[in-house]
């Protein structure tokens, strides 16, 4: 978990650069390295922990611990490594997430109802696996690897945002039991940091906004281009719960002429009086944590909010979301306080292609590209957002009633 972006992006992989015979051994290494942090993040887990899926939306954790393992398996074993067997011939079916490409698959949100293979079968799929990478990493030759390089950084980058993934649906279980437990007593949501005037100002200019080099990036952050970005005020802090407090003791959930028709549709729905995961308790605020239920930080960024609340906030105070184009730009200045590694940060951008895009040939191009049609861009990272994990250009999307990822946001002005 970082505060900080990549700000040099590491070199690829694959990249020339490497010593002869080392390549092997960096793959091996890097892919180890990912691989243990989802098993660090699965060990708190019960196998009953890990079997719960508390909506469609989110997945049991031992899903994403077995559907990663099935990624490494169907695109880097079974397409390029002669001979592979696979574990078990009904994970492709159980583990298939949503690319049709590859056969069909279990349904999504049934897959709480998958009691076996249990916890510890999958780890068993898991060590078989790897292994079985690792194996393949020794074997394969230089010519070959390097071909291959780029889509284990895929799969790398894959498996970590699973990661984040499985404390984000963890924490929607914890949240649904009347006892609230805390995933790690002793975790601390990150404290923001407050420095500077409060709003950056970018001045009116034309900005390459993408992803430039070959360093690791998905394929929706190419092709980079050019946007006019500004003039436009960056609010260079986070909203905080303070803040939201103040939106909501001013009926900021009653208001309809504060919202978006679909959002005051699932506010009323839903019943939303707050942002996902307060409760209260005694009248005091109080958010379920990855720590269980805590008392709400005023000082603290607000989490877990979907984009309805994020626009309907936006409106109350009078200001805007940004774009994610002047999200970037401000970004690449280094002057926003907590881009990266709190909260990911709403952008009133719609999530569509880049100019010229074309998703990638082959199976993996439904990765992204197919995604690309009634969602919101969100920005930056999160506290849940592995390390080495981000980058400026890095677009995140969601849903705009969607609010159990850590999300939150940040303010524009064009006055
Ligand atoms: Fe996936």
């Amino acid at each position: 978990m970082t505060k900080q972006a990549s700000a040099t992006a590491p070199a690829p992989l694959s990249s020339p650069s490497s010593a002869p015979g080392k390549l092997a051994q960096r793959l091996q290494d890097a892919f180890l390295a990912v691989r243990n942090e989802t098993e660090r993040r699965a060990a708190p887990l019960s196998p009953e922990d890990q079997q719960i899926q508390s909506m469609p939306d989110a997945s049991p954790a031992k899903w994403h611990r077995a559907h990663t393992t099935w990624f490494w398996e169907q695109f880097l074993l079974g397409e390029h490594c002669q001979g592979y067997q696979p574990f078990h011939p009904d994970f492709a079916f159980l583990f298939n997430s949503y690319y049709v490409s590859a056969g069909p698959r279990h349904a999504r949100n049934h897959r709480g109802d998958i009691t076996r293979p249990g916890a510890s079968e999958v780890g068993a799929y898991r060590r078989y696996v790897d292994a079985a990478v690792v194996k393949f990493f020794r074997e394969a030759g230089e010519d070959k690897l390097r071909a291959i390089a780029p889509l284990v950084e895929v799969g790398l980058n894959h498996e970590q945002q699973h990661q984040e993934l499985m404390f984000t649906d963890i924490l929607h279980a914890f949240a649904q039991n009347p006892v609230y437990p805390a995933y790690d007593p002793d975790w601390r949501f990150p404290s923001a940091t407050r420095t500077g005037d409060d709003w950056l100002i970018l001045n009116e200019g034309i900005h390459t906004v993408g992803h430039v080099d070959d360093s690791f990036h998905f394929d929706n952050e190419k092709p980079a281009h050019r946007a006019l970005v500004g003039p436009v005020k960056i609010a260079r802090n986070l909203v905080t719960n303070g803040e939201w407090l103040a939106f909501m003791r001013d009926g900021g959930y009653a208001n309809a002429t504060l919202w978006l028709m679909d959002g005051f549709a699932v506010v009323s729905k839903e019943d939303w009086q707050a942002p996902g995961h307060w409760r209260e308790v005694d009248g005091a605020w109080q958010v379920m944590t990855l720590a269980g239920l805590k008392p709400v930080d005023p000082d603290a960024p607000v989490c877990h909010v979907s984009y309805y609340e994020a626009d309907a906030f936006a409106r109350w105070a009078g200001k805007h979301l940004p774009t994610e184009m002047e999200w970037e730009v401000a970004a690449r200045a280094g002057q926003l306080n907590d881009a990266f590694g709190i909260v990911w940060q709403w952008t009133r951008s719609s999530y569509s292609p880049y100019p010229g895009y074309r998703a990638i040939e082959g199976a993996l191009g439904e990765y992204n590209g197919k995604f690309m049609v009634n969602q919101l861009v969100l920005r930056g990272s999160s506290l849940a957002t592995p390390e080495g994990h981000s980058r400026i250009t890095y677009r995140n999307f969601f849903y705009p009633h969607h609010r159990w990822q850590f999300t939150g946001l940040r303010l524009a002005d064009y006055n």
